[in-house]
């Protein structure tokens, strides 16, 4: 049997410090739910002296959520932990997680202290917290950078005083991979005590090293890992939930692993990067929207052959449907042949070269190949595929502070059609007028606006992933207007989707 890890999810308390990240207490305990399905052992839900929306989101999460312990961070300050402990006061399993610099930068630089008195700080809280809880969590803040033979006695010192984990924060993203797996193993050759506590890992990214960081810790003898869904958090950010789940899912040799259920992981993803306006990078390990799609030709000849030619991981063990195999002008004949498939048009030999030849010279000048491009290439009439298309032929919005409302007017073929609606911004107003004029229901599942550089006169990219019928296409527009972009997206996947269910 694996040894257990422990999910520790710092998403409500490190990752939503970003700046632009913040969740409201309705926001924070839909997140909180999702965690508790994802099966995360810990939620760390706030920093509850920071502010009374912090302590209200630390109080309702306790209500909502009741598998995971629910933790509230502290400084050593006893104020802290008494509205701390008054914060998770309904939590069915609590932890209080409090503690103190232990680098000679906080030491002395931050905390203008000394050595010794940083020892009896750190046991006084970790007593003082004791008093209220079972399960005390004490953190050594920029282990990362503090001397091991003094981070030692510490961690002695506050084990013996009641803390049940001991987390050996890297605050700075300062280690090397070897460097902070040493460090682990310092702790567990050099703290006579060591077997009465869980050793926790917290590893920032500002070398891009966080998760290689944390699972140094973790082969070193750590049995909790501090995480956030994509890795958000301060400046670079903390590791990655899903990067250290599937890296010990994907080396079970190893013989560690966590109760998280990474079916649920995709969906996790889109959720919190949604709610927190923080667009998950393409290439992103696990959960970029490029993880699992493959645009060179010899990597798709050779994922249709066998997926695991090129994939480590299934998508659907992290809730992706399928690989997707993007049509560039570096695609062979095998993924053409293949897409044409999918569009219910099988073609082969002399057949598929000659549509190959023609589909180079497109793809050539064109960057983005869409289905209807191909129907196109296959000598469908270009009028008929055009004639299906919808298109955007007027848009006018009102907002501000009067109920958003949108007038769309769409042309289908040789009709035209026009709608009003309203919506809880301009957005939802004018992509709810555009859905009342569908006759087949399609769903935004997905939905990302990013600034192209910075400023207020910046183009919006938006990208859309829509659905319909069990099927899945991706619209994308851009525009100065983040709206009309939006709206064009909308569009965009609905002519894709169209295309593939009809
Ligand atoms: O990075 C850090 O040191 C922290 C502590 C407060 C745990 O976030
Ligand atoms: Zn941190």
């Amino acid at each position: 049997m694996a040894d257990k890890l422990y999910i520790f999810d710092t998403t409500l308390r490190d990752g939503e410090q970003v700046p632009g990240c913040q969740l409201n207490t309705i926001e924070k305990i839909e997140v909180a739910k999702a965690l508790e399905a994802l099966g995360v052992d810990i939620i760390e839900a706030g920093f509850p002296v920071s502010s009374p929306g912090d302590f209200n989101s630390v109080r309702e999460i306790s209500k909502a959520v009741s598998n995971p312990t629910i933790c509230a961070l502290t400084r050593a300050v006893k104020n802290d932990i008494d509205v701390a402990a008054d914060a998770l006061s309904m939590a069915k399993r609590k932890r209080i997680h409090t503690g103190i610099g232990v680098s000679p930068q906080h030491i002395y630089d931050k905390l203008k202290s000394n050595p010794e008195e940083i020892i009896e700080r750190a046991v006084e809280a970790v007593r003082y917290a004791r008093r209220f809880v079972d399960d005390v969590e004490f953190y050594a803040e920029d282990a990362g950078r503090a001397d091991n033979e003094y981070l030692a006695r510490v961690i002695e010192a506050v084990i013996a005083a009641g803390a049940t984990v001991v987390n050996i924060p890297d605050t700075t993203g300062y280690c090397m991979p070897w460097e902070y797996g040493a460090k682990i193993k310092y702790l567990v050759d050099n703290v006579p005590n060591i077997d009465k506590a869980i050793i926790s890992t917290h590893c920032h990214n500002d070398l891009g090293m966080a998760t290689a960081n944390s699972i140094a810790g973790v082969m070193n003898g750590a049995r909790q890992v501090e995480v956030t869904i994509n890795g958000i958090g301060e400046r670079a950010g903390n590791t990655a939930l899903e990067e250290v789940v599937m890296a010990f899912r994907c080396h079970k040799g190893i013989g560690i692993d966590t109760s998280i259920d990474s079916t649920l992981i995709t969906q996790t993803s889109r959720m919190v990067s949604n709610l927190m306006n923080m667009p998950v990078q393409a290439n992103k390990a696990i959960v970029g929207r490029n993880a699992f799609a493959h645009s060179s030709g010899i990597h798709q000849d050779g994922v249709l052959k066998n997926r695991e030619n090129y994939e480590i991981i299934d998508p659907k063990d992290v809730g992706v449907s399928d690989s997707s195999i993007v049509l560039t002008a570096r695609s062979g004949r095998a993924a053409l042949s293949h897409r044409l498939e999918l569009l219910g048009h099988k073609r082969e030999g002399a057949e598929l070269d000659k549509i190959y030849e023609e589909f180079l010279k497109l793809a050539d000048s064109k960057k983005d190949i869409r289905d209807e491009d191909l129907l196109v290439l296959l000598g469908e009439s270009a009028q008929n595929a055009a004639h299906d298309k919808i298109k955007v032929k007027y848009i006018q919005i009102l907002t501000g502070t009067l109920v958003p409302t949108a007038t769309i007017t769409i042309q289908i073929g040789d009709n035209t059609y026009t709608n009003t609606h309203t919506g809880n911004g301009p957005v939802d107003a004018a992509i709810s007028a555009i859905k009342e004029m569908l006759t087949t229901k399609v769903t935004i599942q997905e939905f990302l606006i990013q600034a192209m550089t910075r400023g207020c006169n910046d183009v919006g990219k938006v990208h859309m992933q829509v659905a319909c019928q069990g099927r899945v296409a991706h619209g994308f527009a851009a525009h100065t207007d983040i709206i009309r972009a939006s709206v064009e997206a909308y569009v965009d996947g609905v002519n894709k989707i169209f295309n593939l269910i009809k």
